[in-house]
C-alpha cells in the first residue's frame, strides 16, 4: 500500500491490512521491503530502544521523532501508537496536529489513565472514564485537517479485568464520536475474547487487533471475523534482541571468524541506507565548479606486459594491487578526491574478476574484436559538463587532474616528453606532435599555453614527436559529443585505439589541445614499474 493510497480507502476495500511494529527508520524499512502494507510505530518497541519500560516514560516528542524517522524511510502508511494521548484532550489536539504533519496516516489512542502501562505487565491497568476518553476523541477529530488523517480507538477493557459488555459498551461510545476504527485488545492466550468481540460488533467500524498472545487465530479466521487491521506489534524487535545476543555470545567465545554468512552483509546495509539512490543522487546534484563531471576508465584489454602476468593471474591490469590497493581503487579515490564521483569502468577481458567501489562497471562483450575507442563510447551512459578519460594502467595525482578539469577546451590531452631522457620503456608509446615544441629542460615553468596537437599514434616517428600521449584526457560536452557524433559513423574505426580515434577527429578539424607536464603521473607497465609505484605508496 502507498503512503498516497490513503490508509481509509484501504480500509473500504475490507481486506486485512497487515501491520507490523517498528521503532525507528530502519525497521519500519525492514518492515516495508518484507511485504507488509503498513509500519506501528509501537510504542512498546520505540520504548525498548531506549531502554525503558513501556509506561509512559518516554515523551511525546520521542514517541513523535521516532515516527517521523518511520515515515521518512517508507512509502508504505504508518500508524502511530500514542499510548493515552500523553495527557489530556489538550495534548491530544497538539499531539494530532504533530503527527499529522509529520506525515503519519493515523494516531491510536488508548483508554487508559496517564501515565499507562504496557497491556501484558498485570496489575496497575486503569481504565479512563468513558467520558473522558470521548472528550479526547472528539477533540483528536477537531484537531486533525485532512479527513483521510485517521483517529483508532483503542478500548483496553478486556485487558483490564471487565467483561465483554463493557467492552462493547466503550467500543460503540468511542465510535459514536467519531473514532475511524476500534483498536480491541486482549491479553488471554487463547482468540475467544476476541472472536465473540467480533462476532457481537458486527462491522460497525473497522476493527483491529494485535495477537501477540493469541497467536492461534489465523489470518483466514480474522477475515472471516470481520477484522479489518491486525498489527503485528512487536515480534520484529524480539527477534533483533534474540539473534543479536546470540551473535554477541558468539562473539564473546569465538570472536568473528566464521560469522559473516550470520549476520546481514555490508551490502545488504548499504542496500537498506538506500547508498545506491544517494550514489545516483550525487550523480546529478553535486557539482563541482566545474559543473557536472565524469570519469571513464577503459579497461577491457587483455594486453599486459609478461613481467605482470604472474602478478595478475586472470586479472584485468587495474586489478593490480599496489600496496593494499588496485589501481582502480587508487585513481577512483583521486578522481573522487578532485570531484569526480561518477564513473563509469568498462570491462572485458576477466571482467567478472573485476570488484571495485565507487564505480559503475560495464561490460563490453565486444573487447577482443573492438579496440579501447569503442569501450569509450559503449561505456558512456550519460555526458557530463566535463569528461575524463583515464587509461587503467596509469595512477595520476590530484593536482594534475584539478589542473587538467580547470582547462576549458574541448579536447584536452595530457601529454609529457620527458620519455626522452627516463628509461625506455620497451613498449610503443602514443607520440604526439604539437604545433609548438614544449620547452625542453626538467625545470620548466607552466605557462598555460594553448597548444593544439598536430599528429598523435604509435606510428608517429620518434625523431618527429615531441612528447607522448599518457593515458589522460579531458572532453567537455561538447568535445564528448563530437567524438560520439563522429564515432558511429566513421568506417574502420571500430579496432581503433583512442589515440587512433584522435587523430580522425584532427584530420577532421577538430581542435585537440596538448596539456603539457612533466610528473604527477606514473605507468604500470612491467614488473619495474610495479616495484617503482610500491615504493612510492609504501
Ligand atoms: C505497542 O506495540 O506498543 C502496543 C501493543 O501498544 S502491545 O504492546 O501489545 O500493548
Ligand atoms: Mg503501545
Amino acid at each position: 500500500m502507498k503512503k498516497s493510497t490513503n490508509l481509509k480507502e484501504a480500509l473500504a476495500k475490507k481486506h486485512l491490512i497487515r501491520i507490523v511494529g517498528a521503532h525507528n527508520g530502519l525497521t519500519a524499512r525492514l518492515v516495508e521491503r518484507a511485504g507488509f502494507d503498513g509500519v506501528w510505530a509501537s510504542g512498546f518497541e520505540i520504548s525498548t530502544a531506549h531502554a525503558v519500560p513501556d509506561a509512559n516514560i518516554l515523551t511525546m516528542s520521542d514517541f513523535l521523532s521516532a515516527s517521523l524517522n518511520m515515515v521518512t524511510a517508507v512509502s508504505i502508511p504508518v500508524i502511530a501508537d500514542c499510548d493515552t494521548g500523553f495527557g489530556n484532550s489538550n495534548n491530544v489536539m497538539y499531539m494530532v496536529r504533530r503527527f499529522e504533519s509529520a506525515g503519519t496516516s493515523a494516531i491510536c489512542i488508548e483508554d487508559k489513565r496517564f501515565p499507562k502501562v504496557n497491556s501484558f505487565i498485570s496489575g496497575r491497568q486503569e481504565l479512563a472514564p468513558v467520558a473522558e476518553f470521548v472528550g479526547k476523541i472528539t477533540a483528536a477529530k477537531n484537531a486533525r485537517i485532512k479527513k483521510e488523517f485517521m483517529i483508532f480507538a483503542r478500548v483496553e477493557a478486556l485487558v483490564a479485568g471487565f467483561n465483554m459488555q463493557e467492552a462493547l459498551r466503550r467500543a460503540i461510545a468511542y465510535v459514536d464520536a467519531g473514532a475511524d476504527g476500534i483498536f480491541i485488545h486482549s491479553k488471554s492466550k487463547s482468540p475467544d475474547e476476541i472472536i465473540s468481540f467480533c462476532k457481537v460488533w458486527k462491522a460497525r467500524a473497522p476493527i483491529i487487533v494485535c495477537p501477540t498472545t493469541y497467536s492461534s487465530l489465523s489470518e483466514s479466521a480474522m477475515q472471516r471475523l470481520g477484522v479489518n487491521i491486525v498489527i503485528y506489534a512487536n515480534q520484529g524487535i524480539r527477534a533483533a534482541i534474540k539473534y543479536t545476543k546470540d551473535i554477541l555470545d558468539y562473539i564473546r567465545e569465538r570472536g568473528i571468524a566464521g560469522l559473516e554468512s550470520k549476520i546481514a552483509t555490508m551490502e545488504e546495509v548499504f542496500h537498506l541506507q538506500d547508498m545506491h539512490i544517494m550514489k545516483d543522487q550525487e550523480k546529478k546534484y553535486l557539482r563541482s565548479e566545474v559543473g557536472t563531471t565524469k570519469a571513464i576508465i577503459p579497461a577491457a584489454g587483455a594486453d599486459m606486459d609478461r613481467s605482470l602476468k604472474i602478478l595478475l593471474e586472470d586479472r584485468p591490469i587495474g586489478m593490480l594491487d599496489i600496496n593494499g590497493k588496485t589501481l582502480f581503487q587508487r585513481n577512483i579515490e583521486t578522481l573522487n578526491k578532485a570531484g569526480i564521483q561518477d564513473i563509469n569502468v568498462i570491462v572485458g577481458y576477466r571482467g567478472e574478476n573485476v570488484a571495485i567501489d565507487g564505480a559503475k562497471i560495464i561490460k563490453n562483450p565486444h573487447f577482443k574484436t573492438k579496440g579501447i575507442m569503442h569501450s569509450i563510447i559503449s561505456g558512456l551512459d550519460s555526458i557530463a559538463d566535463k569528461n575524463i578519460v583515464i587509461y587503467s594502467d596509469i595512477i595520476v595525482d590530484q593536482h594534475l587532474l584539478e589542473k587538467l578539469m580547470r582547462r576549458e577546451d574541448d579536447i584536452v590531452l595530457v601529454v609529457d616528453d620527458t620519455y626522452k631522457k627516463t628509461h625506455l620503456r620497451n613498449k610503443k608509446l602514443e607520440l604526439v606532435l604539437t604545433k609548438m615544441r614544449s620547452a625542453s629542460g626538467i625545470r620548466t615553468i607552466d605557462v598555460d599555453k594553448r597548444n593544439p596537437i598536430r599528429k598523435i599514434g604509435k606510428d608517429l616517428s620518434a625523431r618527429e614527436a615531441h612528447c607522448e600521449f599518457i593515458g589522460l584526457a579531458l572532453l567537455s560536452r561538447k568535445g564528448m559529443t563530437s567524438l560520439m557524433d563522429e564515432f558511429k559513423p566513421a568506417k574502420g574505426m571500430t579496432a581503433a585505439s583512442f589515440a587512433d580515434f584522435v587523430q580522425y577527429l584532427i584530420g577532421k578539424g577538430h581542435e585537440v589541445f596538448a596539456h603539457e607536464v612533466t610528473s604527477g603521473w606514473m605507468e604500470v607497465h612491467n614488473l619495474g614499474d610495479y616495484k617503482r609505484a610500491c615504493s612510492i605508496f609504501s
